[in-house]
């Protein structure tokens, strides 16, 4: 059966060679902005449109809405709207901040009160004529209407008797890449850096502008363009024009250019022989660099921090907490209005796992929770969803319900790192709605994961949502062309998390491939079973991960998380598997959560099937919830997924002629692969469970080898 599987990775991977070798042409440049021609009866219901637009000032990003508007109307409509023609002369579809709107028609009842960069769709007279108005309190919030407009037209929605009101769930929509300055991207699986190369920003920056709109079109308002991992280097003086022209790619789009920050950077490239947080060279040493920055990009975003984890400088060097490291930072961002993205990513990772009370799921909380309330206004804590590292199923970070004196953001992973890494289809929105859903009961009140991130629930003046997405060269930016609906999804997330799943990949499918029914509903069900389907083959039960950890983050490798110090341990033994998670007799972890969610998961009985290992250890003949033992479980979830994995293969042939060939071969050329590449799952898992159980498959399909 493996050597089935391996077959027919051999045979996809031969097909996607003979594709790249022929020219690739552009159309996943675009990602969901095609703007492709309608079909003549879906235009018609466009006809009465205005042909003309205005823009009530000539900022630059208000140029950039009304290029974008009319680009979008040429290209699905076939019409070109008409400039500068007055709003009292023709309809038109008028562009402007709130304020101008109401200079120019007094009489209107314009909304007020809304979020920063909400924006407003209405259709109203203006001085005698039918004006389409997209409105906003800034000009980045009327780039937003505008996307929304085009989004609307692309999807045949109505648009003449709009009267729509948007506004951010939160105010910080980030995404961070990880890219190096050497061109390479840690976890990336598209390519070469849009960004960097050889030790420097790219020449042609053309990329960048284009990610710019793309991340704009969701509501994205700023980018961290360096690797977590920061080379110190992106602070030194002669890299500052460098920053300067990425600034100024995104600038046109709303998008504030930000940097990852090594703290050791006041000693590595600042001269000083320190890099204390609390020494007063290098707040001050923090404070020019800012200051510098701010001088050639005044709308620079801020930094993000990755310190004392995985190898990096940190506090601990001089016995300093997070707090004190991320307000030096801070206090040289204020004056500016720039903000600190400190990453709660903080761990030993030389963990003894001889102890079994030792828990790496512990650290986030355990560090930051005593420090809630010590941070500056403008710091924001940046916390994985979970308290592991973006595995195929964990639980919500208690961190995101233990910090109510300070500002929060949820970090989800864009990139499939541990999620098939764009090889394998695996849609994240409905595992992040799961954990943007989940109350938290943080201060005895209900409390979802949104509203803590977006300050709501304990009324911090900011918060939101970052993304880690490491797009690359590859003309589809994320390399398989269906991992563009996680970019999409996580920024329609960060404007709002009520939306369902179900909402935004059917808005995401009809953008990027029409509204053919059949192609709508094909893509939407393969994308929403698709979560589940990859946790079923790689990662069952909550077991954490059984990846190689060690390696590629990749192919099967359930040994690897064992017996080092990384923490991601399954404890696996002959009788039984899982983390003891418990207060009463494990790691305590279960003891970071209110007492309501406590009481989900500390009883054996009440834990659902879905975490059972993330928190208990049990033997492999314990009976689930859905009357399986833990091994058949094992077993059949991993049968089922693999035939699930295969049977994408033929749901997207029935698509055949209704999609470009270019994008249907490419497609079919990945499912392919990764109906193979499930075999090889399915059968290295359940050999390995049997192996180290001795339980027989009821159903006599595991064999030993
Ligand atoms: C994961 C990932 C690393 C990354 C780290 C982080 O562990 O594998 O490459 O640096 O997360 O988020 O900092």
């Amino acid at each position: 059966m493996k050597r089935l599987g391996l077959l027919m990775i051999v045979h996809a991977l031969l097909l996607a060679g003979a594709r790249s070798s022929c020219l690739y042409a552009e159309s996943g440049a675009e990602g969901w902005l095609r703007y492709s021609a309608l079909q003549e009866q879906a235009a018609k219901k466009y006809e009465r449109l205005p042909a003309s637009t205005v823009a009530l000032n000539d900022s630059l990003v208000l140029k950039t809405a009304q290029q974008e508007l009319i680009r979008g109307v040429r290209g699905m409509l076939g019409r070109s709207l008409r400039t500068g023609a007055g709003p009292f002369a023709e309809p038109a579809i008028l562009l402007g901040r709130f304020e101008q709107l109401h200079t120019l028609a007094p009489a209107l009842t314009i909304p007020s009160n809304i979020r920063e960069d909400g924006y407003w769709l209405g259709h109203e007279q203006v001085h005698g004529f039918e004006c389409l108005l997209i409105a906003s309190s800034t000009d980045r919030g009327v780039l937003y209407g505008v996307f929304a407009l085009l989004s609307k037209i692309a999807r045949g929605e109505d648009i003449l008797a709009l009267d729509e009101l948007q506004q951010p769930s939160a105010p910080l929509r980030w995404v961070n890449q990880w890219d190096n300055l050497d061109g390479r991207i840690e976890r990336g699986y598209a390519g070469a850096s849009i960004f960097f190369g050889g030790g420097n920003v790219r020449g042609d920056l053309t990329r960048a502008g284009a990610y710019a709109r793309l991340l704009a079109s969701v509501g994205i308002n700023g980018c961290a363009i360096n690797n977590v991992n920061a080379d110190p280097r992106i602070l030194a003086d002669s890299f500052l024009p460098q920053l300067v022209r990425v600034a100024d790619a995104f600038r046109p789009w709303g998008v504030q250019l930000s940097v990852s920050v090594d703290l050791s950077a006041p000693k590595t490239i600042g001269g000083l022989d320190t890099f204390d947080p609390l020494d007063s060279q290098v707040a001050e040493w923090w404070r020019r660099k800012v200051a510098d920055i701010y001088k050639q990009v005044p709308d620079f975003g801020g930094f993000v921090v990755k310190a004392d984890s995985e190898g990096r400088a940190g506090p601990s060097s001089y016995g300093r907490s997070p707090a004190d490291a991320a307000n030096v930072i801070a206090r040289a961002l204020q004056p500016h209005g720039g903000v600190l993205f400190y990453r709660a990513f903080v761990y030993d990772h030389h963990l003894d796992w001889r102890n079994l009370k030792n828990d790496r799921a512990r650290a986030a909380y355990d560090i930051f929770h005593p420090l809630d309330g010590k941070f500056e206004n403008n710091v924001v804590i940046q916390i994985k969803h979970g308290p592991i590292d973006f595995q195929v199923r964990e639980p919500v970070s208690p961190l995101l319900g233990g910090l109510q004196h300070t500002n929060e953001a949820i970090e989800l992973e864009i990139t499939q790192e541990y999620t098939g890494q764009q090889r394998h289809l695996c849609f994240l929105v409905p595992m992040w709605k799961e954990v943007l859903d989940f109350d938290m009961h943080a201060g005895g009140q209900s409390t979802p994961v949104k509203d803590l991130v977006a300050g709501r629930a304990f009324h911090r003046p900011t918060g939101g949502f970052v993304g880690v997405a490491n797009v690359g060269m590859d003309v589809n930016w994320l390399a398989h062309p269906l991992a563009m609906a996680n970019l999409y999804g996580l920024g329609r997330l960060a404007w709002n998390p009520d939306l369902s799943a179900n909402t935004i990949v059917d808005e995401w499918t009809r953008l990027t491939f029409g509204n053919d029914p059949l192609v709508v509903r094909t893509i939407t069900r393969m994308q929403l079973s698709s979560w589940h389907v990859y946790e079923s083959y790689t990662g069952p039960l909550g077991v954490g991960t059984l990846t190689n950890i060690v390696g590629n983050h990749y192919d099967p490798g359930p040994e690897s998380s064992e017996r080092n110090g990384w923490g991601q341990w399954h404890r696996a033994d002959h009788e039984g598997i899982g983390m003891d998670r418990t207060v009463a007799t494990g790691t305590g972890f279960i003891g970071q959560y209110a007492p309501e969610v406590q009481k989900l998961y500390e009883p054996l009985p009440a834990c659902p099937d879905e975490l059972l290992l993330f928190f208990h250890h049990v033997p492999y003949t314990h009976v689930l919830h859905s009357g399986k033992t833990v091994i058949q479980h094992v077993y059949d979830a991993h049968y089922e997924g693999a035939e699930a994995a295969g049977a994408y293969v033929s749901q997207w042939k029935l698509l055949e002629g209704h999609v470009d060939d270019e994008r249907y071969t490419d497609v079919l050329t990945r499912l392919q692969y990764q109906a193979g590449q499930a075999i090889v799952w399915r059968d290295t898992i359940n050999e390995w469970f049997y192996r180290g159980s001795g339980i027989s498959d009821v159903k006599g399909r595991v064999v030993k080898r």
